[in-house]
């Protein structure tokens, strides 16, 4: 279709929402009209196991202030295995205080750094895959009104074109949506106002990959005919109309998440962030020397084993946000516990036992790998932190067998000189994982991450 056409459903004025009112959404129920409740430890019920230093929790229902787990920006995004936003927001009621400063050397889509900027606390943000600062710098914008319909209309018909350098595009997308996706796509990069282009960033994301033929349900990008048959019904009738509504509605939602995340910061600190991505943080991790870095607490999620594969999940949008395959190759050859890495000594009785008993070479080589990477990580940044260490993880399986690896932490850090003050213990009620009842590995049925636990180890005094 002509973009220039007369007949165009969105220059026909068919999309005809006003503009994002900011005032209109005022009204709302305010979430800092919720009163706040600090947590104390008398609330915390002992599991059933009886030991003093486990204890049974639900964290989403622990932080009244932040009234669910997709609120604001902690939902502008699905990404893999993300905090709930209510565990940072534990952490740092329970241990932080405006002023202090905290780090996340594996932040993914930057939950700790949004928590901290709401309680004033500085932060640190580390992550191999360059979504991080993509993320988080749509997520602390302000709101400002803006006309959404002309975006649409200019993104929908821009004479910019821009196009990944993708092989084999039409595998991926039917030929009819390419022009388009390049017209949006072209719009957004060649935008001269970041802040257009950044609230632009999320619904193409979510519109374009709607659009592919690729299977969301699955790691690995690939092709399913349940999604060839979710486009086929995308594209029957006015499909162009389709694709500007749903770009208008996207737009709706990010700024109604930005407005309801701006309303929790309230009256804002002076907040300093560093957010870093597209790197190693073990490689970063090594250059941090304690007589010039200092952090107070560091609150992270490394990754669960091999439970996930985070630049693989990310591999199409990072495409539509420029990179390169041999780039992003690059990345997925860094991610833990893939990444080649220089032996450390855990010290932990439970990762001995565990290693024991995993028979196949590759998959003690994966386990072995994965200790030595994080807890290498770890061990640099240990040295720099003066509180505390808090560090959230799942028990994922080896071969069917569930790992604990908030043992073999507490463990390592005890071993250390650390104190193991207590393991949160958290249901999983909801997650963005890829599970099935039976794990296609093992033909065993899937038992995977029941429970996610927290470790909080505090500096020996
Ligand atoms: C469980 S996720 C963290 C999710 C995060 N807590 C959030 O709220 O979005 C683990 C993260 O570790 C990151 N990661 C894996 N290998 C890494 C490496 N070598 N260096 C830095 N980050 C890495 C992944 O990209 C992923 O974002």
């Amino acid at each position: 279709m002509n973009p220039e056409s007369a007949e165009h459903p969105i220059l026909s004025g068919s999309v005809a929402e006003p503009k994002f009112d900011v005032g209109a959404l005022t009204q709302a129920e305010l979430p800092m009209s919720v009163p706040y409740q600090p947590i104390r430890k008398a609330d915390l019920q002992p599991d059933s196991g009886g030991t003093q230093r486990e204890v049974e929790v639900f964290f989403r229902k622990m932080v009244p202030r932040i009234p669910s787990t997709t609120y604001g920006t902690f939902g502008l995004y699905r990404y893999p295995a993300k905090f709930i936003p209510q565990v940072v927001a534990y952490t740092i009621e329970a241990y932080g205080a405006p002023g202090k400063r905290v780090i996340d050397p594996f932040a993914g889509s930057g939950t700790t750094g949004l928590v901290a900027r709401l309680y004033g606390l500085d932060y640190d943000l580390w992550d191999l895959n360059p979504l991080l600062e993509v993320l988080h710098a749509i997520a602390v914008m302000p709101v400002q009104i803006v006309d959404i319909s002309a975006i649409v209309r200019e993104a929908m018909r821009s004479e910019r074109n821009w196009l990944p350098r993708w092989s084999n595009m039409e595998y991926w997308y039917p030929a009819q949506v390419i022009p388009l996706l390049a017209r949006v796509w072209g719009y957004h990069h060649y935008h001269h106002d970041t802040y257009v282009r950044n609230l632009l960033t999320v619904p193409l994301l979510k519109i374009t990959r709607a659009f592919s033929f690729n299977d969301p349900q699955r790691q690995k990008l690939s092709r399913s005919p349940k999604a060839i048959q979710r486009v086929k019904s995308l594209l029957e009738g006015e499909w162009e109309q389709r694709f500007a509504q749903m770009l208008h509605d996207e737009l709706v939602t990010v700024l109604q998440k930005m407005h309801e995340y701006q309303k929790l910061v309230g009256e804002p600190y002076e907040v300093k962030a560093n957010v870093v991505s597209g790197v190693d943080s073990l490689q970063l991790a090594t250059h941090c020397d304690p007589s010039w870095c200092r952090w107070d607490i560091l609150i992270t999620s490394p990754p669960y084993l091999q439970a996930q594969e985070y630049i693989r999940c990310s591999k199409m949008d990072l495409f539509w946000l420029g990179y390169s395959e041999e780039h992003i190759r690059s990345l997925a050859k860094q991610e833990l516990p893939y990444k080649q890495v220089e032996p450390i000594a855990v010290r932990s009785e439970t990762y001995e036992r565990y290693r024991q008993t995993i028979e196949e070479a590759h998959l003690r080589q994966m386990y072995q790998r994965y200790f030595y990477a994080v807890l290498g990580t770890l061990d640099h940044l240990a040295e720099c932190i003066t509180e505390r260490l808090c560090l959230f993880v799942g028990p994922a399986t080896v071969r069917g067998r569930s790992i604990p690896i908030d043992r073999i932490f507490a463990e390592h850090f005890v071993a250390k000189g650390w104190e193991h003050e207590v393991t949160l213990i958290d249901k999983i009620a909801a997650r963005v994982m890829f599970r099935s009842k039976v794990n296609p590995a093992t033909g065993i049925e899937d038992k995977r991450m029941p429970t996610e636990h927290l470790v909080i180890l505090r500096r020996s005094a």
